[in-house]
């Protein structure tokens, strides 16, 4: 049943279940607190036209107005049972999990937070954004991206609030408790503890990193714990518009700076207020690195038995990219540093399901990088923008104790300080980006750094008013 009106908008009978709804409708005012206090800092009482959530039906989920941010309708929907029988692992063909099987408790609940504690920290990430926004089409695109990372908290402690008990109601006020970047108490997950203040910053997170939950996200969907796979299942559709503003976003960028070339080829684009290209591709390296970090260790025993178990499977398990849903016959070869040479070694597949999940985020990548070397093409600029090496600036894993540069060359660490500036964003990229970021508000105006988007949002022109101002009301 879909209960829109209620305190906590949803489709799963909250109203029949007095003591969670009495659970959640406690924890709703300390959500709104830290919304007040770590959301979009300067907006609250602006009118922004946001869609919300109002079914899951495909298509029809989605309804558009204007609403003050604290006034959003953050619910819990669930997508329709899709399956009955688990599809991958030890367990397949076995009816699928309602309720949470007792040796699998902690193993669940540590998925379930791990996920949950990414939707706020990059609502914290994201906090001051507001202030510099390009358009106002792109000020709205990133308080419908904050909003919904708020809504995925939601669907994450209806998870831990229903199935975990006084364990689950705990985790669900730490996850209000930790900060992003904060010393004492930070964020779990590393590049969610990396500041961004800048837009640039922000399109690379939306197109790299949510592109990481967008993998996550996935292989919870194929879960044999069916509440997990149907939230996800939802959570994905919201984080399809999440990952178009990243992609676009450096499109528009890339659009914008050709357009700049193209005028005058002798000149530098800074002198035109444009970013060059080669500090786009330094941007594009520090994210996409800091976001393979998130795939975790290339062979795992968790991600092993969270395969075997049904707990996480595989990139579209049941979307026909995999043949064999037991996967205990493959092997999975990958690369090693092994002294100061590279070597390789070999795991059963198993063990190397991060890396699949990982292979499948990498050709996504690829698909957009495409892209966007077509919009340098198609200008005559000859410039190709490349995804660094898997070895390169690696916080986790096997490559993280050696110094690479982005084709993969093992680098001494003198060589690597003398050349970092050349790779990651320096101290004087940031400085100049940062010079760039003034906010234009004006419907139908935008900084001179990006261009407009093809399309506004829901059919609307980019001259709509997307935000209005309180105080011009
Ligand atoms: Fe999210
Ligand atoms: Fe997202």
């Amino acid at each position: 049943m879909l209960e829109l009106d209620a305190k906590i908008p949803n489709n799963v009978d909250l109203s029949t279940d007095r003591k969670l709804q009495r659970a959640l409708e406690s924890w709703q005012p300390s959500f709104i607190d830290w919304w007040q206090d770590m959301g979009p800092e300067g907006f609250q009482q602006d009118n922004i036209y946001l869609r919300t959530a109002i079914s899951v039906e495909p298509g029809g989920w989605a309804n558009f107005d204007y609403v003050k941010m604290p006034d959003y309708r953050w619910g819990i929907f669930l997508a329709p049972p899709s399956r009955d029988t688990i599809g991958f692992g030890d367990n397949m063909g076995k009816a699928v999990w309602d309720a949470v099987p007792g040796d699998m408790r902690k193993e669940l609940r540590r998925i379930i937070v791990t996920q949950a504690d990414t939707e706020p920290a990059s609502v914290e990430q994201q906090r001051l954004l507001g202030k510099t926004a390009p358009s106002l089409y792109d000020l709205r695109n990133l308080f419908q991206v904050n909003v919904e990372e708020g809504r995925h908290l939601w669907a994450m402690v209806y998870l831990l609030h229903s199935y975990f008990g006084r364990d689950g109601r705990e985790e669900a006020e730490e996850l209000l408790e930790r900060r992003s970047g904060h010393a004492d108490s930070p964020r779990i997950l590393g590049a969610f503890n990396e500041p961004i203040t800048n837009w640039l910053d922000f399109f690379c997170f939306t197109m790299f990193t949510d592109r990481d939950g967008k993998y996550q996200l996935a292989a919870l969907a194929e879960s044999a714990f069916d509440p997990l796979a149907r939230t996800t299942q939802f959570m994905l559709t919201e984080e399809a518009h999440h990952l178009f503003v990243g992609e676009t976003g450096i499109g528009r960028i890339i659009d914008r700076t050709t357009d700049l070339m193209q005028q005058d080829k002798n000149e530098d684009v800074r002198n035109l207020g444009g970013l060059p290209l080669d500090m786009v591709q330094r941007f594009i390296n520090k994210w996409y690195s800091l976001s393979l970090d998130l795939f975790g260790g290339e062979d795992s025993s968790n991600a092993a038995a969270y395969f075997a178990l049904g707990l996480k499977g595989r990139y579209k398990e049941q979307g026909g990219r995999y043949e064999d849903h037991v996967a205990l016959e493959q092997h999975y070869t990958y690369d090693v540093v092994e002294g100061e040479k590279m070597a390789q070694r070999e795991i059963p597949m198993r063990r190397a399901m991060n890396l699949v999940l990982r292979d499948a985020y990498v050709e996504d990548c690829e698909r957009a990088l495409r892209k966007w070397n077509s919009i340098c093409k198609k200008k005559g600029i000859a410039f190709e923008f490349t995804l660094p090496s898997e070895r390169f600036h690696r916080g986790q894993g096997v490559f993280s104790a050696t110094h690479f540069d982005p084709s993969g060359n093992m680098l001494g660490n003198d060589v690597w300080q003398a050349k970092r500036d050349d790779y990651l964003p320096s101290e004087h990229d940031v400085a100049y980006v940062e010079s760039l970021m003034v906010a234009e508000y004006e419907p139908g105006k935008i900084a001179g750094w990006i261009a407009e988007p093809k399309a506004g949002i829901n059919r609307q022109a980019f001259d709509f008013p997307y935000v209005r101002f309180a105080n011009q009301e």
